[in-house]
């Protein structure tokens, strides 16, 4: 990541000294005059770090932080004072200024100050990208009528200990749904377990589920609990639950019934008490008529079904969302970004067949590729503005893009090759399963 930083200084000879050092060590500086003039360049570009002159004429240090606390609170303000004039550096500190350094300075104490800043910030960023992924508890976003009738559904839900399932195209947010029954359930403070039941090798799922005993199996060295153990007095997701081969769906229907389990190579009968959630993408009548959904365990599943909206019949949402995923994305970098009026309008008009996932990740790449925080139509990717895949393929320039592009077709062609069937699909491109799984997830591809 490009270090930015501003130096306000009026002061000729200093402020060159000054932006001239930081230059050679590699971080990309620009210079102002006074404060007036420093504060025009913090409205049009993120600065990670200012490092501005207390005394100068128009606007001074003390004021410029202000208006930079205000206008753009996460970068980082190094005021520099002449002795004597510490009282008001103090108050600076006070104010939210990161340091102060006193003239005349030495430019490699400067160096070391601004380095020790730009570690500060860059631990904090790292702590707000682990709690983004730790934190399993992330808001819905939204308040169309749509997203209105799914929240309050949530909230009766939890209430009960009922099954629920949770169907909704891919990408639609059932994790986050899930999530949201638990933390919003009286076992809230309890194990919330997720498992995926498409990601997990079928032969090791039951083990995975239910545990095993030491010696059920080759490799089964020692006992192991499984999920269902581990989510005891809590909530357990069965994720992708279409993708459970028939035996375990016979075990699970069993579970459900008897809220007991049984160790893969174990005689006892474990009891649990296990709050059950599922999610899938897949049309689960349908995989009943195809003979490969148990319709004894579909009804008892949907005691309470839940289904969540495709974005294309919520776009309404479509704005909060890119509002909430740039601010997100923009503190993880430390930068403000924004969408101009072109940008908005081709995003609305877009159908979303991969819903909020793809949304979340268009905007992620272009916070990471954009050239400027103000993201333009041309930083868009072709689909978006309505450029077909082929034609996208042929004057293509972009390197990612044309990866996507070609990636997708060679999934598409694998998948077709082998009728759908992931695990040869997988050997035939040459990936695991997982991440096959996850490309397809990626891009949107069904079967
Ligand atoms: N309403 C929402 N507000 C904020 N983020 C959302 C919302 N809905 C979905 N997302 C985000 O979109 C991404 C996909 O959501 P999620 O994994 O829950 O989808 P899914 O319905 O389980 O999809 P799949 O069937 O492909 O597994 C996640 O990064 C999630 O955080
Ligand atoms: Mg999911």
């Amino acid at each position: 990541m490009t270090v930015r930083i501003l130096v306000a200084e009026d002061e000729e000879i200093m402020r060159i000294t000054v932006l001239d050092h930081l230059c050679d060590q590699g971080w990309q500086v620009d210079a102002a005059i006074n404060g007036s003039e420093a504060l025009a360049l913090v409205k049009k570009n993120n600065y990670d770090l200012i490092i501005s002159d207390i005394r100068m004429p128009g606007m001074d240090g003390e004021k410029l932080l202000a208006e930079v606390k205000h206008l753009a609170p996460r970068t980082e303000v190094i005021l520099m004072t002449a002795h004597g004039n510490t009282d008001n550096a103090v108050s600076c500190l006070k104010k939210g200024a990161a340091d102060y350094i006193l003239k005349p300075f030495d430019l490699d104490d400067l160096t070391f100050r601004v380095q020790r800043l730009l570690n500060i910030l860059t631990i904090k960023a790292r702590c707000v990208s682990l709690e983004n992924c730790c934190g399993q508890r992330q808001p819905l976003i939204g308040s169309s009528p749509p997203m209105q009738q799914l929240l309050k559904l949530i909230s009766q839900v939890s209430q009960s200990d009922a099954t629920v399932l949770i169907q909704g195209d891919s990408g639609t947010g059932k994790e986050l749904v899930a999530a949201a029954i638990h933390y919003e359930s009286r076992r809230a403070d309890k194990p919330y377990i997720r498992v995926n039941c498409a990601a997990i090798p079928a032969g090791l799922l039951e083990s995975e589920l239910f545990g095993h005993e030491k010696g059920a199996f080759t490799g089964a060295e020692q006992t192991s609990i499984g999920k269902f153990e581990l989510a005891d007095q809590g909530t357990i997701l069965l994720d992708e639950i279409g993708d459970l081969p028939l035996n375990l769906q016979v075990k699970l229907l069993r579970v459900l019934q008897e809220h007991e389990i049984e160790r893969v190579g174990g005689r006892a009968l474990i009891p649990i008490d296990v709050r059950v959630l599922c999610a899938t993408a897949r049309n689960l009548t349908e995989e009943i008529k195809k003979g490969r959904f148990r319709e004894d365990l579909y009804y008892r599943l949907q005691v309470i079904p839940v289904s969540v909206p495709t974005l294309r019949e919520r776009k309404g949402d479509i704005s909060e969302l890119c509002d909430f995923f740039l601010q997100q994305f923009g503190q993880e970098r430390g930068l403000t970004f924004s969408l101009s009026p072109e940008v908005s309008q081709a995003l609305n008009k877009y159908p979303f067949p991969g819903n909020v996932r793809e949304l979340r990740n268009v905007l992620e790449r272009l916070t990471v590729l954009a050239p400027a925080p103000k993201i333009q139509l041309w930083d868009l990717p072709l689909e978006i503005r309505g450029i077909k895949e082929d034609v996208a393929e042929k004057g293509e320039v972009n390197l990612a893009t044309a990866v996507a592009v070609a990636e997708k077709r060679c999934i598409r062609n694998a998948l077709k090759k082998t009728a759908g069937n992931k695990t040869e699909a997988a050997e035939v491109l040459g990936i695991s399963r997982k991440n096959l799984w996850e490309k397809m997830k990626q891009y949107g591809i069904k079967t």
